[in-house]
């Protein structure tokens, strides 16, 4: 409708990837209704939901994938990443395994989305800091090597959540 208060600039679409149980699904639920769940479930095909938020006087509604980290449940890889203009990489800073996959994923990502998207590296679950498993540093300097935005985030303390979409969904603008 022609209503300014509902008027939308811009749909952008951001997708999250990244093994099972890093906190995908929590990372977007305390960005889209900050809400945070400690039994979330695993996911099984693909989910999404949107926010809209003001950037630069425009209102922008983004409009955020999640699917399956785990490969059974995986939605179908190319409709997934079609059309995303950004990506969040998620990794959990306690879980090694979950950094040293953040290759392969990168390469998914790199072999069916737009060369031109918005790629943030995602160290989740920074309230586990005494579990810590993935130095700052490391994963900077991975990020840095491969052009990616990087921060450290917690959806459980809301920590950096917003700025890493925020830092994405700006890039893309
Ligand atoms: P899949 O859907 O299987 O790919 O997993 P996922 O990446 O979506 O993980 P999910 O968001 O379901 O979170 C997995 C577990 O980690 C849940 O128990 C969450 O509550 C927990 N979790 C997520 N984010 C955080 C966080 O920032 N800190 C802590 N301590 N736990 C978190
Ligand atoms: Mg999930």
């Amino acid at each position: 409708n022609g209503d300014v208060s509902s008027r939308i600039d811009y749909v952008f679409k951001v997708v999250l990837i990244g093994d099972s149980a890093v906190g995908k699904s929590q990372i977007l639920s305390r960005f889209a209704r900050n809400e945070f769940s400690l039994d979330s479930k695993a996911t099984i095909g693909v989910e999404f939901q949107t926010r809209t938020l003001v950037i630069e006087h425009k209102s922008v509604k983004a409009q955020i994938w999640d699917t399956a980290g785990q490969e059974r449940y995986r939605a179908v890889t190319s409709a997934y990443y079609r059309g995303a203009v950004g990506a969040m990489l998620v990794y959990d800073i306690t879980r090694r395994q979950s950094f040293d996959h953040i290759p392969r994923w990168l390469e998914e990502l790199r072999s069916h989305a737009d060369k031109n998207i918005a790629i943030m590296l995602v160290g989740n679950k920074t309230d586990l800091e005494k579990q810590r498993a993935i130095s700052t540093d490391d994963a900077k300097e991975f990020a840095e090597k491969e052009g990616l935005f990087f921060l450290e985030t917690s959806a459980l303390n809301a920590s950096n959540v917003e700025s890493a979409f925020f830092t994405v969904l700006t890039e893309i603008f």
